[in-house]
């Protein structure tokens, strides 16, 4: 698998097809795998790049705290490595769509677009905040599979693990291979992550909200609300899926993503 080194860090990579570049930036604690559905399906419209972020697969660590900020910034050296010069197409999925606010805030010229998936625009909670570092803790001290089993219960829509019990066994997997000091890096990144609803205002470029209609952790009213209040948003609802709406539901996810780009 192709891998870069960027700033202080070796960024591994899966890159398919040509043009418009679109990024596909995994959610927490996953990496560039759960893209499978788009990697190839979507080459035939665009150069579709998905890394896997710092600390995560099979890119390098960094312990102690990753800002979104700063896997942000990650993505930017990154376009720079693959010399792309060109606005992109930025898809990010729930910790993927926090980075890509940040990238949207901080490299606004190197986009184009934006897809945001069952994402939110709020910082935590105190209490959400505090629950993160003792995730950290635990995950440092017991391993990975302490976050796979607190994730996994809420990933997935209720037919989906009848249904497609291949991607929820994937998606395990994937969970307990991350490294600990990657899950740990990323949940004290996400607990000091700021609220950017005030902002989204800013974010003019024509943006794509998606939701799937079980998501219980960002869900379709919450993500409805940040399409209204983006200047230029459709929202787009994915029936019978739950968090993981690419992965669960592909074929309509991608005809969506088809249509927004091609607009
Ligand atoms: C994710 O899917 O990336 C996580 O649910 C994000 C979070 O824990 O806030």
């Amino acid at each position: 698998m192709p891998q870069l080194t960027i700033n202080d860090i070796t960024i591994n990579l899966q890159e398919r097809g040509q043009g418009t570049p679109l990024l596909l930036v995994h959610g927490f604690p996953l990496d560039h795998s759960m893209w499978t559905g788009q990697l190839d399906a979507l080459s035939d419209i665009c150069r579709v790049i998905a890394p896997d972020l710092r600390g995560f697969g099979a890119s390098g660590v960094t312990a102690g705290t990753v800002t979104m900020e700063k896997y942000a910034d990650d993505l930017a050296a990154l376009l720079d490595g693959l010399k792309i010069t060109e606005p992109i197409v930025l898809c990010g999925l729930s910790m993927g769509g926090y980075v890509a606010w940040q990238f949207a805030f901080r490299h606004r010229q190197r986009l184009a677009k934006l897809v945001l998936c069952d994402t939110r625009a709020i910082a935590d909670s105190p209490e959400a905040a505090a629950g993160r570092l003792k995730m950290a803790e635990k995950v440092l001290a017991e391993g990975s599979q302490v976050a796979a089993d607190a994730m996994q219960p809420k990933l997935f829509g209720p037919s989906t693990a009848s249904q497609q019990p291949q991607i929820v066994e994937s998606t395990s997997q994937v969970m307990r291979r991350n490294p600990p000091a990657g899950i740990a890096a990323a949940l004290h990144g996400m607990a000091q992550r700021p609220d950017v609803t005030s902002r989204l205002g800013e974010i003019s470029v024509p943006a794509l909200v998606i939701c799937g209609q079980h998501d219980g952790i960002s869900p379709p009213a919450e993500m409805r609300q940040i399409a209204e209040k983006l200047p230029q948003a459709r929202f787009v609802e994915i029936p019978g899926v739950g968090h993981m709406s690419p992965l669960e539901a592909p074929g309509l996810v991608n005809d969506e993503i088809r249509r927004f780009i091609k607009e």
